[in-house]
């Protein structure tokens, strides 16, 4: 709580070099966290507690393969699945790098064949490729796709997730099931909902089409389901249990992203998140992008008590960024036990939320400026666009995110609201009363993400950023960031429910459950 009300901006006059020293860069990248209330000697006891908790040790274990996650008996490894130009990665004995060039290889020709022409639907060449997933199997895919469309050039993509008939009924709407493939991205090929979509899109391909199964391509661990279902084991695309759902984007579960953009520049992209592991691997704690993203959240989550942080890309590209990283950071670490078993003392990871700016600056931005929550922003901006013809555009975009920082770091006091509201002509006590809504807190932390342009490259870089942020925060919590069994209870309960809902007599379900399930049953159409 040391930091709540205390200015930001007299720090850049106590230390000239502040920006600098309280940056990052790393590869074209920059990361400024000097608007913070850090000092040095807070981020000096930071990285201490890093060491403390052995950071460094943790991610040797994690790198080389060790059952880090603890609970599930598994080693935690999406590393190695852009490991393009590192060594051997050996798990129970055996090195696991062959099997995954194998894959990426497979993944290349099939992709290839779609985007060429030389795989078929049943009235010729693809022309749209639904992937069917939840969660990991949805979040990485869909964010990635939308982020690197300057770089399409295959056919186009389209996402389902949600079990609720709307999703699919608007996605296959005006679709041919002739020119289409479905992919089905399920790392266990059980999840209720990707099921009973994948059956949904199976019924409505075999409306037109003689072998449905053969416009069906399945991303996934589990071989024996995914044969049950029909698909031929040649587009049957699987990954180890050492790869989590909300890390699989660098594997088969990026298939759609490969035909969206082809193989080469996937290869760039898995080569740039590649550039950060070994960045996060050697860099000097201090000048660790990943470790010091992680310190900053740290402080502000675990030393500030802030509860929130929002996430403000300002990129349109990047509009699914706050949602994939709501399932990063909160799937892994939103727990309330650690690793040993014991309840958590502290607070478990915060709650992450946002979207893109501008579009924010005329949502919500209000609250953050003049809330009574302080709410930590985390910016994100390209110095450059895509748009050659719309460079106007651009330097509006950038102009807004800096001086959002800016104002949130600077605020306006009184004084000078009080010369505002007289120049506008107030005077007395309307004058006090008007300045003072005017007043701007300032202090109001944030941190920036400044990089060149969002390509394969840079993409990739980002995402691993902060999957590693999210590992060293787990581990400095002491939690494991990897299982995710606090979802397990809803879904439990939801498929007692539909029994429920089918007519099934309720026993022991509470007054509020009932009226709720008395009220659908009401209604002819459940
Ligand atoms: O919601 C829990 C979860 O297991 C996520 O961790 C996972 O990403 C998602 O469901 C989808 O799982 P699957 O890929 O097995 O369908």
């Amino acid at each position: 709580m040391q930091a709540r009300g205390k200015g930001i901006l007299p720090l850049f006059a106590q230390n000239p070099d502040r920006a600098q020293d309280f940056s990052v860069r790393f590869d074209g990248m920059l990361l400024d966290y000097s608007k913070t209330h850090l000092d040095i000697a807070a981020r000096d006891a930071l990285i201490a507690l890093a060491r403390q908790r052995d950071v460094e040790g943790r991610r040797a274990a994690m790198f080389e393969g060790a059952e880090i996650n603890e609970t599930e008996g598994r080693a935690v490894l999406h590393t190695a699945l852009r490991n393009l130009d590192g060594g051997p990665v050996i798990v129970g004995g055996g090195d696991v790098m062959p099997g995954v060039r194998e894959t990426l290889m497979r993944m290349g020709s099939f992709a290839g064949a779609v985007r060429s022409g030389a795989f078929k639907g049943a009235g010729g060449s693809i022309t749209d490729v639904v992937n069917i997933g939840i969660g990991g199997s949805h979040l990485g895919p869909e964010m990635a796709v939308r982020a690197l469309s300057p770089y399409h050039d295959g056919p186009r993509c389209h996402f389902v997730s949600n079990v609720d008939g709307a999703d699919i009924t608007d996605v296959l709407d005006g679709l041919d099931p002739k020119r289409t493939l479905i992919l089905v991205a399920s790392k266990t090929f059980t999840t209720i909902e990707t099921m009973t979509n994948a059956a949904t899109a199976h019924a409505w391909m075999a409306s037109e089409v003689a072998d449905p199964g053969a416009q069906f391509a399945a991303l996934s661990s589990a071989r024996a389901k995914t044969a049950e279902f029909g698909i031929d084991d040649s587009r049957v695309f699987g990954f180890e249990d050492w790869v989590g759902g909300r890390y699989s984007i660098w594997g088969p579960i990026g298939l759609s992203l490969m035909i969206a953009i082809g193989s080469e520049r996937f290869d760039a992209f898995l080569r740039g998140a590649e550039t950060m592991d070994s960045h996060f691997r050697a860099a000097p704690l201090a000048q660790n992008m990943p470790v010091m993203l992680a310190l900053v959240g740290m402080w502000h989550h675990q030393a500030c008590g802030f509860a929130t942080r929002a996430v403000l890309p300002y990129d349109q590209r990047l509009s699914q960024l706050p949602s994939y990283l709501q399932q990063l950071e909160m799937e892994s670490n939103g727990k309330g036990v650690a690793m040993d078993g014991r309840t958590l003392s502290g607070v478990s990871g915060p709650v992450v939320w946002g979207q893109p700016g501008t579009n924010g600056q005329h949502a919500f931005y209000q609250l953050i400026h003049q809330g009574t929550a302080v709410i930590p922003c985390e910016f994100l901006v390209a110095a450059c666009g895509h748009e050659e013809s719309l460079k106007h555009h651009h330097q509006l975009l950038l102009a807004n995110c800096l001086a959002q920082s800016e104002a949130l770091m600077r605020g306006r006091a009184l004084d000078t609201a009080r010369a505002l509201m007289k120049t506008a002509g107030f005077s007395g006590d309307e004058c006090e009363r008007q300045a003072r809504h005017r007043v701007f807190a300032g202090g109001r932390p944030s941190t920036t993400l400044i990089y060149d342009l969002l390509s394969p490259r840079r993409l990739g870089q980002i995402i691993a950023l902060y999957e590693h942020r999210v590992f060293v925060e787990g581990v400095i919590l002491g939690i494991n960031s990897f299982d995710q069994w606090g979802v397990e209870l809803g879904k439990d309960l939801a498929r007692d429910m539909v029994k429920l809902l089918a007519g099934d007599v309720d026993k022991d379900k509470d007054g509020s459950t009932r009226q709720l399930l008395d009220f659908a049953r009401g209604h002819s159409c459940t």
